[in-house]
């Protein structure tokens, strides 16, 4: 299929969580299948796509002031005779839809998670008839089934299995951005996965926004729940590591937890958000579950998988949050002791229950309950590291690091690991002794012994 007659440039941008990520890449897939590639550069692009987030209200505000900039690149590119296509994608796009067309006149297209597909017929209708077009359309079947092969050389990947959510959390905008919940078919996501691997990649991280609420279309023998597919996706050769994120504590079952001791390349983290330690507040977000449930289920967690690195998301002054109501998130913070969290101040979301709920809390209020809290997961995460120190640790060597002869990998924790080792090993898993930490990254020192057999090395 070719309607190019020159190769054009492609430029995007891209916000929010991993599945805009991912996201990105499948729109790059889509735009390659006509001609188009990537650009690093906004000012040489014939179309620039935004992929935006809105789960917060400042993540959405940066599309905006993003389209005055880029208003000035267009005029710049107009005035050498370049046309170019604009293009506002992802969760903003969805839900303000028409409205940007309004606020932002040199917006051509706005295009919502579940038509990406459809991008490439889009952007040539804007470019030969002129059209300003909106299309946010659901439900997700449809996508999948028309997304182009993967393509591209990436060590490390995201997958997406699930997309969607049912749960309708009070404070959060997703199940309005990204439609109710939806399981890709098992088949599908296993082809994906040899796909990746055969163009080099050796670690995937699966994604949905309740990850752990995937579920197979019941074929026989075929994978019925995150935990089945997670087995037949260790199975696949070459691929070296797997993780699986966002999980939501009510669909934490046994069977996921008892993998994290089963299955070798499911690496050792969990990304389990909390969001409140009050049982009054954790009521009011519509969370479905309770401080005792989510500490139980952490502690099997860490009965089946002792070494594992624990991760969170907390929102701070959500409507109706007292000061005894934040001692108890601190409590809980206490309690699990996290490797690695996400904190936000809560922020009212047009369309959410939370948003009209009463009891707003003052944001002066908020920021320094945020800071107390972000200070003690700093702490924690650093402790984290610190325990690593001395150890010897698998590390994916994924790239070159700021110095010369460094390269940097990651550790089956996720943090960065910094370590001085020749460029022929990126794409390898190598022994190295951590000797030293931040809070972020581990740095080390490469132990002469490289794990082949099942590796490859990309370069
Ligand atoms: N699907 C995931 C997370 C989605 S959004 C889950 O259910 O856990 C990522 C995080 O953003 C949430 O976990 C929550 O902590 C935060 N978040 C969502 N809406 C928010 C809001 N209105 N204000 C502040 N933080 C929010
Ligand atoms: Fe949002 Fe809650 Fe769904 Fe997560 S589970 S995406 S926080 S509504
Ligand atoms: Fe943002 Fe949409 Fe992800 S709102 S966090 S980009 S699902």
């Amino acid at each position: 299929m070719s309607r190019a007659r020159k190769k054009k440039k492609l430029f995007v941008k891209t916000w929010g969580c991993q599945m805009n990520e991912y996201d990105s890449d499948r729109l790059l897939e889509v735009m390659g299948e006509i001609g188009f590639e990537e650009s690093a550069e906004m000012n040489d692009a014939d179309v620039i796509v935004l992929n935006t987030c809105h789960i917060r209200e400042k993540a959405a505000e940066k599309v905006y002031s993003e389209l005055g900039r880029i208003k000035q690149v267009r005029n710049a590119r107009l005035q050498e005779g370049h046309d170019t296509t604009i293009v506002v994608a992802g969760c903003v796009a969805q839900a303000e839809g028409r409205e940007i067309l309004a606020r932002a006149p040199l917006v051509n297209i706005v295009i919502g998670p579940q038509s990406y597909h459809r991008l490439a017929d889009y952007v040539f209708s804007a470019q030969q008839h002129k059209q300003r077009i909106v299309d946010t359309d659901f439900p997700a079947d449809l996508k999948f089934e028309h997304l182009p092969q993967r393509s591209g050389r990436k060590l490390t990947a995201f997958l997406t299995v699930q997309e969607g959510c049912d749960k309708f959390c009070t404070f959060c905008v997703v199940p309005y951005t990204r439609g109710g919940e939806y399981s890709r078919p098992a088949d599908e996501i296993i082809t994906e996965a040899r796909e990746l691997v055969a163009g080099g990649t050796r670690e995937i991280t699966l994604l949905g926004q309740n990850v752990n609420a995937w579920h197979g279309k019941g074929k026989k023998g075929a994978p019925r729940n995150l935990a089945g597919l997670l087995e037949q996706l260790a199975g696949i050769d070459g691929l070296a590591r797997i993780r699986y994120v966002t999980s939501h504590p009510n669909d934490m079952s046994d069977d996921l937890i008892n993998a994290h001791r089963d299955i070798d390349r499911l690496m050792p983290y969990l990304h389990l958000p909390f969001q409140s330690g009050s049982d009054r507040i954790l009521k009011a977000m519509n969370r479905n579950h309770d401080v005792e449930k989510y500490i139980d289920i952490i502690e099997k967690v860490r009965d089946a998988r002792p070494d594992i690195a624990l991760s969170t998301d907390i929102i701070v002054g959500f409507p109706g949050e007292t000061d005894a109501d934040f001692e108890d998130t601190m409590k809980l913070v206490d309690r699990v002791k996290y490797a690695q969290a996400f904190s936000f101040k809560y922020s009212a979301r047009p369309g959410t229950t939370a948003a009209k709920m009463e009891g707003q809390v003052e944001p002066h209020v908020a920021s320094e309950r945020l800071q107390r809290l972000q200070e003690v997961l700093k702490e924690q995460q650093l402790e984290f590291n610190r325990h690593l120190v001395g150890r010897e640790l698998p590390v994916l060597l994924e790239k070159p690091g700021r110095l010369a002869q460094q390269l940097v990998g990651r550790s089956p924790y996720l943090q960065p690991v910094h370590v001085m080792a020749p460029a022929h090993l990126i794409g390898e898993i190598v022994t190295v002794k951590i000797v030293e930490t931040t809070r972020n990254s581990l740095a080390g020192e490469l132990v002469p012994h490289v794990e082949t057999g099942k590796s490859r090395t990309l370069v």
